[in-house]
Formats: structure tokens, C-alpha cells, sequence
């Protein structure tokens, strides 16, 4: 059974919580806030029983076993490192952390402590990216991979007024790279591993992030492009093109159709499921299964995935 609190009062505390209901044997069962007006709305709205203004109280609960960690990205570490003194296990928000430093430290305390640490990458967990992964082998030797997560930002509009929103901020550890760029890149480290190398030429803001970017991988045989940007749009599906024929999907977090087009032929296969779940659902019950199984390969799995994310936006980030 997974006893939670969540810190971070934000609408992803909200979808996390909502995620949380659906899963068998989680309970949320404590809101951390800095604020007490705020983490008794949270936990009024969904019927949670105790509400923390104290982090040092929170962690102090024997009740709880598990932390969910919603902050801005640059408190991470901190906020980790603490939980898992206390011998909780974390699920931390993307991306995890921001420097491969950090990640390192963290994971060790983890295994020092005995507790799990895991990163919320709510797109790598849901049966159609399995569907994805296993759908490779239908399109022959990869040539290109272009994968994108592009959405203009009602934040920018304040950003724009003059304000400083968590993600623009530099301080805070926002930017587009670290808030979208990990979906597609995360997918592409996933389906093929680490890149050979990496280059990320960057729109900057005037506050020192990065609004959009565009990264090039290279892999042994093929070539991958990411596009990302907080301030603008894009409508293009992902694709993955290969010798024999075309993957696309319709977005990268989370992916919800994934269509073949065989070179010959080229009548487009839906090869997607009809998910029952919200994809942050899937997660939440992958986490618990590691936790309750004590399944290192699937844990080193998506930790190895996590490491090459942060060692690739640590050399990139703003
Ligand atoms: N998986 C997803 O789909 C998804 C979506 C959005 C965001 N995220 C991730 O979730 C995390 C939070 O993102 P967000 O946009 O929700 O951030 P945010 O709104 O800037 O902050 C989230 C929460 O952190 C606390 N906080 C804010 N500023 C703080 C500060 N200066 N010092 C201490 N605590 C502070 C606030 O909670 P209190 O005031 O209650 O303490 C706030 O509700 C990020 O890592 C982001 O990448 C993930």
C-alpha cells in the first residue's frame, strides 16, 4: 500500500491526486503546502485527511511512505534528498533534476536508504508506448526520428506582461528544453537508447531561458530531431521513418495513436489501444508494482532513461 503526500499545490498536484483515485492500494493520505489556506483547499477538495505546513513534520509521519514531489524544478534536489533521509520513497516531478550531480547523489541515497526513487515521466509507462515500442520492428533499419512537443503557454502571456512565472524563470530551473523537450527526448531514449551526441540550438528569452529549441541526436544509422517551445504551436503528429515504412504518433506525452504506413501500400494501420486509464494512472501503478515486487530491472530501467535525460538537458540546459 502506497501512504502519499504530495508537495506542490499546482493543477498537476490536482491530475495526480485525481490519477492517484485509480489506482488499487494508493491512498493519498497528506497535502504539503508552504501556505495552510491552500493545502486545506487541496485536501478539502479531495477528501485527504491531514494537511502539512512543516516539511520536517510531514516527513516525520510514519503513516506516509511515499512522497509525490510537484515544485518548481530547481527545488527538487532538495526536496528529494530530504524525503529519502527520511527513508520515503519519492515520485518526483519531471524532469527529475537538472544536473546529472544531483541525479547521481540522489540515486545513491536512495540505495543507501532502501527506498525507491522515481521520475514522473507519465508518457513512458501506458500500454500504447509499449505498443510504440514494440510497433519498431514493423518499419525495418531507422533512418530520422522527429518528435515534438510544442504548446504556446498561458504563462507566457504574463511572462510577456512583465511577470516571471516559475518557467521562464532561469533561477527556478524553467525553461522549454527541461519543461517539454524531456517528453520527446525522453521517448527517444526509450525507444533507442543514448544518443551518440547531442547539440541544442536555442531560442533565448530575455530571462536567460530558452522559449523553443530544436536538438539534433545522432545515433549509429539514423538521426533524430526534437522541437520544443513553450511560446508557439505546432499541429505536426511525431514520426519515426524507417527502410520499410512510417510510425506516426499523434503526440509525445501521451501518446494516444500510433499509426503505421508501410512503404508499400501506404494504406495507414492503426496499430493504438484504447487506453482505460489516465496515462499519470499508469505510472502511479507501475511505481507501486516496483516498490512491491522489489523489481530492480524494471526500476534500473527507467532510471538508466532518467540518467541519460538529465546528462543530455545538463549539457544543454539554459
Ligand atoms: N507531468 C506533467 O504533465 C507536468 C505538468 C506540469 C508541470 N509538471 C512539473 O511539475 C513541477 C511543478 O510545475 P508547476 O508548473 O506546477 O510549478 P509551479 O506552479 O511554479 O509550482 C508548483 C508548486 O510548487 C510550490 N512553489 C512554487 N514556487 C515556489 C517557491 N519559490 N518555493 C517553494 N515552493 C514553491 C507551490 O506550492 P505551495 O505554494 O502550495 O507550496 C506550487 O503550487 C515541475 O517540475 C514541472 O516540470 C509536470
Amino acid at each position: 500500500m502506497l501512504n502519499l503526500c504530495t508537495i506542490g499545490t499546482s493543477q498537476i498536484t490536482r491530475s495526480f491526486i485525481e490519477a492517484a483515485e485509480m489506482v488499487d492500494d494508493v491512498h493519498v493520505a497528506g497535502v504539503y503546502s508552504r501556505d495552510s489556506s491552500k493545502a486545506k483547499e487541496l485536501a478539502e477538495a479531495y477528501n485527504i485527511a491531514n494537511t502539512y505546513t512543516d516539511m520536517d513534520a510531514m516527513l516525520a509521519d510514519k503513516r506516509l511512505n511515499t512522497v509525490y514531489i510537484a515544485s518548481p524544478n530547481v527545488l527538487h534536489f532538495e526536496q528529494v534528498m530530504a524525503c529519502l533521509k527520511k527513508q520515503k520513497h519519492v515520485i518526483c516531478e519531471k524532469p527529475i533534476f537538472t544536473n546529472i550531480t544531483e541525479f547521481h547523489a540522489a540515486y545513491e541515497e536512495a540505495d543507501r536508504q532502501g527506498v525507491y526513487l522515481f521520475e514522473a515521466m507519465r508518457n513512458l509507462h501506458t500500454p500504447n508506448f509499449w505498443q510504440l515500442k514494440n510497433a519498431l520492428e514493423l518499419i525495418g533499419k531507422v533512418r530520422s526520428v522527429y518528435f515534438q512537443r510544442m504548446r504556446y503557454s498561458s504563462k507566457y502571456d504574463r511572462f510577456l506582461e512583465g511577470d516571471l512565472p516559475n518557467v521562464f524563470s532561469r533561477q527556478m530551473g524553467g525553461g522549454a528544453l527541461r519543461d517539454l523537450g524531456v517528453y520527446p527526448l525522453s521517448l527517444t531514449v526509450a525507444l533507442f537508447g543514448e544518443p551518440e551526441l547531442s547539440y541544442y540550438h536555442a531560442l533565448q528569452l530575455n530571462s536567460g531561458v530558452d522559449g523553443s529549441g530544436t536538438m539534433l541526436l545522432d545515433f549509429a544509422g539514423f538521426k533524430g530531431t526534437i522541437m520544443c517551445s513553450k511560446i508557439s504551436t505546432s499541429y505536426n503528429a511525431s514520426e519515426i521513418h524507417g527502410e520499410r515504412g512510417t510510425l506516426i504518433i499523434d503526440d509525445v506525452a501521451p501518446i494516444k495513436k500510433i499509426t503505421f504506413i508501410r512503404n508499400q501500400g501506404k494504406e495507414p494501420i492503426d496499430l493504438f489501444l484504447d487506453e482505460e486509464l489516465p496515462n499519470m494512472s499508469y505510472q502511479i501503478q507501475n511505481f507501486k508494482s516496483i516498490i512491491e515486487c522489489g523489481c530492480r530491472e524494471t526500476y534500473t530501467y527507467y532510471r538508466n532513461i532518467s540518467e541519460q535525460v538529465v546528462s543530455i538537458i545538463d549539457r544543454h540546459g539554459n
